[in-house]
């Protein structure tokens, strides 16, 4: 199939957070299967500067209509190998800025103008460059409009679209794009779309909204988070459109993959020594390298607790911090956190790492690789106490690396790791959490910390369980070749 993926990050390129993950990573299965893909992404300036990157050939005047103008950009396309190709649209004003989506916690003002232009820049692309694609598989909000532009009378009868069905992968519904209906007047729709089966959310404009009214197919990540979407707690008021594709048969979950390569503790090149699960004795060196790294004492007796994440209320971490004070006065344990995101949240850790600098270490910012990948290999545990998690790459990497993820029971997270329990402990991969208060995750990581303590052995078989489990893309890719499918019946 020719399939074109839109997407507003994607790794080794922008990233944020896990759709640049997986924006890298399925696009490349996808591609080793056979198919044709082409990856469309804005071309970020300043995140691109530092990869010194070169273009195979440019498509220089690319018209997109915005409001009552027309804007020109321009399309640098690059091959990566056979069957996958990458068109980033170059387009300054809108693109060349420090961050991707917002400022010191503060979207930026121009977010609908900037998406909607993606969006209609993407269309353009696949029309200008006559990509006919079978499949247009959109990610998120930002690019959600695609689906409703291929539905409209803007693309319906446009050859490079002829044969082609629109997918929507949600990876997170917190994120929706709900900006003032005005904005309609920059899509060049009319105000026709502008109602309950599409793009209308409370009298404002969701992009998100109409990109999963309109999409052929909708997925998320995870077969948990489709079914909790479902529902008013966790569909974030989209839970009644959901419900309707539901009806429709168009909702499926879809767990994500990891790209196993990169994640390899046999191999992976940024580690001071590999290891395996049959010897785990590299991974006690990491965790020694670790603690240096980050000012600990080096003390392999002492459990080690690692954090990598956005500061986001999503995340549950304000519950970790209120959790950690009193862990830190008591107990003999150690924390690395590497995170950013609430400035709040990031003050209060700071204050903490200052007040037991023996045994709290955090890095507030994004982390370089080494370090995300030295603390995924050193830690004992890694904390992932998420409000809502759609899929959570974090503890797939920890398992990977036979650290224990100690996670709340939601979403993707409920369907990658099995609790601890010593009648099974041949399937028991981590620790798992079911109400987010303070006193639970306090009682589970010191539950974690007394297994550390007193029953190495099913430690060391849960890192074994995890190590040996398969994360692989390449079942799920099938799954999505699966949907393609589904979309064109
Ligand atoms: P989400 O996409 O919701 O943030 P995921 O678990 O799917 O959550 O993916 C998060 C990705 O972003 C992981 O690859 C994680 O290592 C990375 N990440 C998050 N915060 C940071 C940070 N401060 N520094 C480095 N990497 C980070
Ligand atoms: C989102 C979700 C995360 C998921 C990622 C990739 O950012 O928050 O749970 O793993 O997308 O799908």
């Amino acid at each position: 199939m020719k399939i074109v993926w839109v997407t507003s990050e994607a790794v080794p390129f922008a990233k944020t957070g896990g759709l640049a993950d997986v924006s890298g990573a399925l696009p490349e299965a996808l591609a080793a299967r056979g198919h044709d893909l082409y990856v469309i992404m804005p071309y970020y300036p300043q995140q691109f500067a530092k990869l010194d990157l070169t273009f195979d050939s440019s498509y220089n005047l690319l018209d997109i209509p915005l409001g009552n103008e027309t804007k020109w950009a321009a399309v640098r396309i690059k091959k990566i190998r056979k069957g996958l190709t990458y068109c980033f649209i170059e387009y300054n004003r809108f693109f060349d800025r420090p961050t991707l989506y917002d400022w010191n916690g503060q979207e930026y003002p121009d977010n609908a103008e900037r998406f909607i232009f993606f969006s209609r820049a993407a269309m353009q692309t696949i029309s200008a460059l006559r990509l006919n694609p079978d499949i247009l598989h959109l990610n998120d909000w930002h690019c959600a409009l695609c689906a409703v532009y291929l539905k409209s009378l803007l693309y319906s009868g446009n050859p490079a679209f002829r044969n082609c069905r629109s997918v929507i992968t949600i990876h997170n519904i917190g994120y929706q794009g709900i900006f003032d209906k005005f904005n309609i007047l920059l899509t060049g729709l009319g105000w026709e779309y502008f109602n309950y089966g599409c793009l209308e959310f409370h009298d404002q404009l969701n992009l998100l909204k109409g990109g999963i009214m309109c999409a052929d197919k909708v997925n998320t990540v995870s077969k948990t988070y489709a079914e909790e979407i479902l529902t008013p707690e966790y569909g974030f008021a989209l839970d009644p459109a959901l419900q309707y594709c539901m009806k429709q048969g168009k909702l499926r979950g879809i767990l994500n993959g990891i790209d196993v390569s990169e994640w390899d503790p046999e191999k992976d090149p940024l580690l001071p020594q590999n290891f395996t699960a049959q010897d785990l004795t590299g991974k006690a060196i990491c965790k020694q390298a670790l603690q240096k790294r980050f000012g600990l004492p080096l003390k392999a007796k002492t459990p080690l607790f690692g954090v990598i994440s956005r500061l986001a209320y999503q995340k549950g971490l304000d519950v970790f911090a209120a959790a950690l004070e009193e862990m830190l006065a008591e107990n003999d344990f150690q924390f690395i956190l590497i995170g950013s995101g609430d400035p709040s949240l990031q003050q209060w850790f700071k204050l903490l790492a200052e007040k037991y600098p023996q045994k709290l270490a955090i890095f507030i910012g994004y982390a370089q690789n080494k370090d995300s990948h030295l603390l995924e290999a050193g830690a004992d545990f890694f904390v992932m106490p998420s409000r809502y998690e759609p899929c959570g790459l974090n503890q797939m990497y920890s398992m990977r690396y036979g650290t224990l993820p100690i996670v709340r029971c939601t979403g993707g997270l409920a369907d990658t790791v099995i609790n601890y329990d010593p009648e099974k402990i041949n399937t028991s991969t981590g620790f798992v959490l079911h109400e987010l208060h303070t006193e639970s995750l306090r009682n589970t990581i010191r539950w974690a910390a007394d297994v550390f303590r007193k029953k190495t052995e099913h430690i060391t078989l849960m890192r074994k369980n995890g190590m040996n489990t398969d994360f692989s893309w390449d079942h799920t890719a099938s799954l999505y070749e699966e949907m393609y499918h589904d979309a064109h019946q």
